[in-house]
């Protein structure tokens, strides 16, 4: 891939005629787009009958994309199978969980697991390796567009005891094994043959956390298959091409993003602003956070976002002016290497025909269109930075096992729940100014000072290995509420919680005790914890908080133990914001870690991005009503203008300034071509 950062956004010439694509390459010009991914729903036009391609109108769109400078993400189109698909494969139709047949209409109607299905996925992916494995505006291949199916069909059942026997062992020593982790003792459902094991398909009651878990796990690697297959295809006619994906952020649960950015040659995720105030600042930086971690920290590319829309639940909100390009340069700072939308130009007609575009329907006499066109200047000013890492202080373990698991057994509250503590978690640290990777519980988590490690429900014996060096290593860990409830398995872990980790927190817990909605429980810092609160036994670990009412009224609620050459706390209530900010504040001071910007007022984002040779880049985002001055020196780079020592960063405004070293030196020279 070229230096540059790419900008542009999907492409749907397929939706306009002859005039529209005559203008758009007008458009893109004048928007100084360089990229443009092409193909993601055109499977029915591509295959127009099973085996019959034609693919004379997608030539001229990448040739003629060629001769504008744009380059290309050619989608494969797998995510909506045509209509002819359904009537000549019902059976690879997807099925829900109570049994409905779903049909065509919409999108994304297939069952991954359905042979029928992966075939001919697989076929127009190698159709579309053939034709265009050497066109030269193809930069990067995108298989499919977000995988998040979920099938519950008689082809699922089938691969999931494939899955499974593969987990357990095949034949009866299998079954045994699958018996005991699924605990099928518990309401008579122990299986005497593979036949009568399925997923789990609505049933009366409460169903089986274990299987339910595995279901999960099981489901994510069935969609890994169908995505490696593509893969495979398109190496087949194109081995060195890059193969990404697109992953929606930030609440879908069906990947292990783990495992899947192991397979990407990068990370591509999309994300679609739901908040119009400070949580949608925070929620940019958990997004790019989570992205860049998953690719081990390369950079990542931003695949769809929205122009000037927030989807705020049940109704869209339009973006302030401006808004477009600080939530922009939130992602590049973080790691992005592009700013990709989701749309070029509005869809006339159809499901999403009022979904933001850089070319709305007003046309390019817009708000929307001028802010774009700046946005692309800006973008090409900021160039030199493709390629630049980002430094993180603290690690936040981030573990889709504890996620799947704490949802398949809601009952202990309905305030609680996994992605929320993660977030929340996070929060704290961007407030802190402190940049946060990802990291997964069994990880080496050496490199950072400190690591959180929210609602780890579910803790692993590699975890919690991993956890207890960390800490004896000279670690600072901060755990908390609901840690370590389930083994691997989804079984309970006896003789207290945080199972496993009762040493290294110097704690354990003898009784969880959730709160009634909207209550409080008042601690002895004067803070009030919510949602949940533990009865909290102590060893070696010290009383830094304790509750003040109710039923666990002189109970630790906060404690930290010293364990080796680290530190271990633990929070056994969720804290409101003020003092978790007081909590990390401390556990940061601790481990030695601060904000990239010491002193930064609140609402000010700093991020650094390194590059090669000690190039840095201080990417500065005033999110506040009030301008901020901010220690700097180097050349801004939208503006071109000297910062001699002080920033000033008017308020909802951004800055990228390419630092000199502290001697005062000069910054050398671009480095890369
Ligand atoms: C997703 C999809 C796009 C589009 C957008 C907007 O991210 O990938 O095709 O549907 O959402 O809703």
């Amino acid at each position: 891939m070229t230096a540059r950062l790419w900008f542009g956004g999907d492409y749907n010439p397929e939706q306009w005629d002859a005039a529209t694509w005559a203008a758009d390459d007008a458009l893109m010009r004048e928007a100084r787009v360089n990229t443009a991914t092409v193909g993601v729903f055109s499977w029915s036009l591509l295959e127009p009958e099973e085996g019959r391609f034609e693919f004379g109108w997608l030539d001229d769109v990448l040739d003629r994309l060629h001769r504008g400078g744009v380059r290309v993400v050619l989608a494969t189109p797998t995510a909506s199978p045509p209509p002819w698909f359904t009537l000549a494969h019902p059976d690879a139709m997807p099925v829900t969980a109570d049994g409905t047949r779903l049909w065509h209409g919409s999108r994304d109607t297939y069952c991954a697991a359905a042979p029928a299905y992966r075939a001919a996925a697989r076929r127009i992916a190698g159709e579309l390796a053939r034709r265009y494995a050497r066109h030269p505006a193809l930069a990067l291949w995108h298989v499919h567009n977000e995988y998040g199916t979920v099938c519950w069909c008689d082809h699922a059942a089938r691969a999931f005891r494939d899955w499974l026997s593969r987990r357990y062992g095949r034949g009866q020593a299998g079954l045994d094994a699958l018996n005991e982790s699924w605990g099928t003792a518990f309401w008579s459902q122990h299986y005497s043959a593979w036949e009568q094991v399925l997923p789990p398909r609505a049933t009366q009651w409460r169903p089986n956390p274990s299987q339910v878990l595995d279901y999960r796990r099981f489901w994510s690697d069935e969609l890994l298959a169908a995505f490696r297959e593509q893969r495979e295809q398109i190496r087949r006619h194109a081995p060195a091409a890059p193969v990404t994906t697109n992953v929606m952020l930030p609440d879908y649960q069906v990947l292990d993003a783990w495992a899947w950015g192991r397979e990407t040659d990068v990370v591509a995720v999309d994300h679609y602003l739901s908040s119009p105030g400070p949580e949608g600042h925070v929620d940019i930086a958990f997004c790019g956070d989570r992205a860049r971690s998953w690719g081990g920290g390369r950079p990542w590319l931003l695949m769809e976002q929205a122009t000037n829309l927030i989807y705020a639940g049940d109704r869209i909100l339009a973006k302030e002016p401006g808004r477009m390009l600080r939530d922009t340069l939130g992602y590049l700072a973080r790691g992005a290497d592009s700013a990709l939308f989701f749309q070029w130009r509005a869809s006339p007609a159809g499901a999403e025909m009022f979904h933001a575009a850089m070319v709305p329907h007003a046309g390019p006499d817009s708000r929307v269109f001028r802010e774009v066109a700046d946005l692309g200047l800006v973008i090409e000013r900021l160039g030199e930075v493709a390629g630049a890492t980002v430094a993180a202080q603290a690690g936040v373990v981030w573990d889709p096992d504890s996620w799947w698991a704490m949802e398949s057994q809601r009952f202990t509250s309905a305030d609680l729940g996994y992605l929320g503590e993660v977030r929340d978690a996070h929060a704290a640290l961007w407030r802190a100014g402190v940049v946060t990777d990802f990291v997964r519980q069994d990880a080496g988590l050496a490199a950072y000072p400190l690591v959180l490690a929210p609602a780890l429900y579910l803790t692993t014996d590699a975890g919690i290995g991993a956890l207890t060096r960390y800490v004896a290593g000279g670690g600072h860990l901060v755990m908390s509420l609901a840690s370590g409830m389930v083994d691997a398995r989804n079984h309970a872990h006896r003789g207290g919680t945080p199972g496993g980790l009762r040493d290294v927190l110097g704690i354990w817990v003898e009784e969880f005790c959730p709160l009634p909605r909207d209550a409080a429980v008042a601690l002895s810092d004067g803070a009030a914890g919510t949602v949940w609160s533990e009865r909290v036994r102590t060893g070696t670990a010290e009383v830094v908080a304790s509750y003040a009412e109710g039923p666990l009224a002189g109970q630790p609620a906060i404690t930290r133990n010293a364990y080796g050459d680290g530190v271990a706390w633990y929070v056994s209530t969720r804290l409101p914001a003020a003092a978790q900010d007081r909590l990390i504040g401390d556990a940061a001071a601790g481990a030695g870690v601060g904000p990239v910007v010491p002193g930064a007022p609140p609402g000010l984002e700093a991020v650094r991005r390194h590059g090669e040779n000690g190039r840095t880049w201080l990417f500065v985002l005033n999110h506040a009503g009030t301008a901020s001055l901010v220690p700097a020196r180097g050349t801004e780079l939208l503006s071109g203008r000297r910062v001699n020592g002080v920033l000033e960063v008017a308020p909802g405004a951004v800055a990228v300034v390419r630092e000199e070293r502290a001697d005062g030196s000069r910054e050398e020279r671009a480095a890369r071509p």
